[in-house]
């Protein structure tokens, strides 16, 4: 087996507790103790002899193989990224072997559901340096049309967005994934620009608005810090808050509206906006069935965010999707703040017949990546 020698690898700037370990190798001389050298030598000298001789179709033997090598709850012995890295790649060798693209190994006939954008213009939170409280927020189109002409809009309301900035004095430099990142007046004030530069591009009626709050950053001591602009909400006030802005702003879906460890919360807040708006569990599920079981039984979210890195293996993401959809809840495939130029997420996504998908701006090519592979897919059917 030939031996991989190293790898930029990537991950989230607002993680999620729950999530499966990233190995680093916290040497900081090196990348700052970013390194990846030992999850890299776990792949070749701890992974490969075991796995060895398996045929790359047994994708979930080789996945179970590797959890058990393990053996701890959250991937920490070998690391989730060393072991996703060889999930991944056994996948897209079976693809290769068969002769098929990967979207349809991954999902067989029945996988063929391109996703909706749920494009992020404009970047807050953890993922810019501004003042705006809220790390993401979403454009998301209506219509009925293909994936490139989607993708077309969105990027007409992204570049109008900046002419509207530019016209306000504000910044147009950028956060993590590529949407804008101003200082605004408050956080209603990049809602009202996302509006108006839907509007201005022509598709008042064709498009909503995505939230990503990732209350986890904000939550302390019970209660929801806004640290940018220093206001703090109880969860029954960001509840209030919520229901307000989805009354005055045509917003579809609110991700991680409250933090992954306020379940009484969540099952508050599901009871009062779950039927009318999609409510997203990132940090709160982790792409993890059991926690999506505990959100089940509690009536928490109506939908979940899948991210292959905050579980470990191609095996359990798919596990969290099928267990999800069996329940009716919605399924959003996403990409991380930290990201590579690989596109396996927007293969996922049509093989397991997503709803949506979170790639980002439709700039720089860590984030078109993904959206030119959707573009591809759709030429190939
Ligand atoms: P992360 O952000 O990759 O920084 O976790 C993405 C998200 O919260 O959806
Ligand atoms: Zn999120």
């Amino acid at each position: 087996m030939a031996k991989l020698e190293g790898q930029l690898s990537h991950h989230g700037a607002s993680t999620g507790k729950y999530e499966a370990h990233e190995l680093r190798d916290g040497d900081k001389k090196r990348y700052g103790g970013k390194g990846v050298l030992n999850a890299v030598r776990n792949i070749n000298d701890v992974i490969a002899p075991e796995i060895e001789g398996i045929n790359v179709l047994n994708q979930t033997e080789i996945d179970e193989v590797m959890i058990e090598l393990d053996g701890t709850e959250n991937k920490s012995k070998i690391g989730a990224n060393a072991i996703l890295g060889v999930s991944m790649a056994v996948s897209k060798a079976a693809a290769c072997n068969l002769e098929i693209p990967l979207f349809e190994y991954l999902g067989g006939i029945s996988g063929r559901n391109i996703p909706t954008p749920m494009m992020n213009i404009l970047n807050g939170g953890k993922h810019a340096d501004n003042n705006v409280n809220i790390q993401e927020f979403m454009i998301v189109p209506s219509t009925n049309d293909f994936i490139k002409e989607k993708i077309r809009m969105c990027s007409e309301i992204y570049w109008n967005l900046k002419q509207i900035l530019k016209s306000n004095n504000y910044a147009t430099s950028v956060g993590d994934e590529g949407g804008f990142a101003p200082n605004l007046k408050n956080d209603e004030e990049a809602l009202d620009l996302l509006v108006e530069a839907i509007n201005t591009s022509g598709y008042k009626d064709d498009f909503s608005i995505a939230l990503d709050v990732a209350a986890s950053e904000m939550y302390q001591d019970g209660e929801y810090n806004f640290w940018k602009t220093k206001n703090v909400r109880t969860t029954d006030e960001m509840i209030e808050y919520y229901a307000k802005l989805v009354q005055k702003y045509p917003i579809i879906s609110i991700e991680d509206g409250l933090s992954e460890d306020d379940m009484e919360g969540w099952t508050k807040l599901t009871k009062t906006l779950g039927d009318k708006i999609q409510l997203v569990g990132d940090d709160l599920f982790t792409t993890n069935v059991n926690r999506l079981m505990e959100g089940i039984n509690n009536k928490a979210a109506n939908s979940i965010l899948i991210k292959p890195n905050q579980i470990g293996t191609i095996t359990e993401t798919i596990d969290a999707i099928r267990y999800a959809k069996c329940h009716g809840y919605n399924v959003i495939v996403s990409h991380r703040s930290g990201e590579t130029e690989d596109s396996y997420i927007a293969d996922l996504s049509v093989g397991l017949n997503a709803k949506y998908i979170k790639a980002g701006a439709p700039t720089r090519s860590e984030r078109t990546a993904k959206y030119n592979r959707l573009i591809r897919i759709e030429e190939y059917m």
